[in-house]
């Protein structure tokens, strides 16, 4: 419960705060919101809450940069039938109540969101930016890319404490993960087929 809610209100902009350092609240206002300085390893416990720290601002900021503002963004009736898909196999799998379903979720999510899917997407805007020289801001990309770095290490860790504190059926585990993952690919190619549509107009 704890380790969930450590991301979801870290989501919502709850700054991780260091468990070495006493780092005073509210003392560093500006490290604690840009996206580029602030921490991705820590505790919420005692972390200070900033609006600006949200990951959806930080999308935000992306989004006006485009020319989109906060009502373009985020709805669920925005969505593709492919992205809504991925969404809702997340809520029926990633939160399924069975615990082993969702950890098997977790598990096939985790691994391959650790394979470097972050990087792409900054090495894609980069170009992008270049291109086009719009100058996205980028760091709501990395903030995510060094965050998944360390959860590379866990997700193992994780598993074994798993697999050797309960009764486990593998197989029920192996094709909850590989359904966790054909909403992934639905999502990735529902996007690749928007961008052949667009390419192709
Ligand atoms: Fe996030």
């Amino acid at each position: 419960m704890r380790a969930s809610k450590e991301i979801l209100a870290n989501e919502i902009g709850v700054v991780f705060r260091s468990t070495g350092s006493s780092q005073l609240a509210g003392a560093q206002a500006d490290v604690e919101v840009d996206p580029q300085l602030v921490s991705c390893e820590g505790t919420i416990e005692g972390g200070v809450f900033r609006f600006k720290a949200a990951h959806f601002e930080w999308l935000l900021q992306i989004a006006y940069k485009l020319g989109l503002g906060f009502n373009d963004v985020g709805k669920r009736w925005h969505g593709t039938d492919a992205t809504l898909f991925f969404c809702d196999e997340l809520k029926r799998l990633y939160g399924n109540e069975d615990y082993l379903i969702s950890q098997a979720a977790s598990y096939a999510v985790e691994n391959w969101a650790a394979a470097g899917f972050w990087d792409e997407l900054v090495e894609g805007f980069t170009k992008y930016n270049k291109r086009t020289r719009v100058d996205l801001p980028l760091a709501f990309f990395t903030w995510h890319s060094r965050l998944e770095a360390q959860h590379a290490q866990h997700t193992q860790e994780e598993l074994e404490e798993l697999y050797f504190g309960r009764e486990l059926d593998e197989e029920a585990f192996v094709s909850d993960g590989n359904e966790m993952l054909n909403g992934v690919a639905t999502f990735w190619d529902g996007l690749e087929d928007q961008r052949k549509h667009l390419a192709a107009a």
